[in-house]
């Protein structure tokens, strides 16, 4: 699988997030945008809901990933749905019926992801049951909550062990994503371990030159 860069609107500058969305969609290169949600219950910080997304949306056409960490996501799939998401990313432990959750997500017709803390197994739950429902899996390389945090070590034996898993099951399909403390020193051994998508927040947002830090990271595949 190509390796992708999904730049984190965490960084950005919330005054202007329409132009920093513009900014990685039209010149940078960025091949999704990750979009994270927090309720100040599930994590300690309170950031975007979906009327910024449904407002982002009118003027991108970029692959919308949200990322839910709240409480209770069942009682807004419909309203980040609505707002335009193409891909909801759900922590297990937040959905006390998860093939449900997913299901939900999936009929709606869009994809659907999972997201798996630093201190949590890839066994938090069984893909084997779940399979078709899952279109990627984020290996949390971070607490969920803050950006511009260090990256979390433990993660790379975590994406081998979550690779070999997915391959032993047959559900190669499902696309495995890192998030958090990613930059040109941290991602080469994620890449290595068998990542694909890169979530980059600091990384691009808070560089200099935005367009240059996401092909750099797009270059450690090459
Ligand atoms: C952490 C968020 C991340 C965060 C990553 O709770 O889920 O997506 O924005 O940010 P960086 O790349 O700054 O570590
Ligand atoms: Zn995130």
């Amino acid at each position: 699988m190509p390796i992708l860069i999904a730049p984190s609107i965490l960084s950005a500058d919330f005054a202007r997030l329409a132009d920093s969305v513009a900014l990685v969609e039209q010149i940078g290169g960025a091949d999704l945008l990750h979009i994270d949600v927090m309720d100040g219950h599930y994590v300690p910080n309170l950031t975007i809901g979906p009327a910024i997304i449904k407002a982002l949306r009118k003027s991108s056409k970029l692959f919308f990933e949200t990322h839910l960490m709240i409480a209770n996501p069942d009682l807004l799939l419909e309203d980040f749905i609505e707002a335009g998401s193409s891909r909801i990313v759900v922590h297990p432990q937040t959905c006390p019926h998860l093939h449900k959750t997913l299901s939900k997500i999936k009929s709606s017709g869009i994809q659907a992801g999972l997201a798996i803390n630093p201190s949590e197994d890839i066994d938090i739950c069984s893909f084997e049951y779940l399979g078709e429902l899952i279109d990627s899996i984020t290996i949390m390389s971070v607490n969920p909550g803050f950006p511009a945090q260090k990256f979390i070590n433990s993660s790379i034996n975590k994406i081998s062990n979550l690779k070999q898993k997915l391959a032993q099951i047959g559900l190669n399909h499902i696309q495995i994503e890192v998030d958090g403390g990613l930059n040109l020193q941290t991602a080469p051994s994620v890449i290595m371990a068998g990542a694909n998508i890169l979530v980059a927040g600091n990384a691009v947002y808070n560089e200099p030159n935005p367009l240059k830090a996401i092909q750099e990271l797009k270059n450690l595949s090459k």
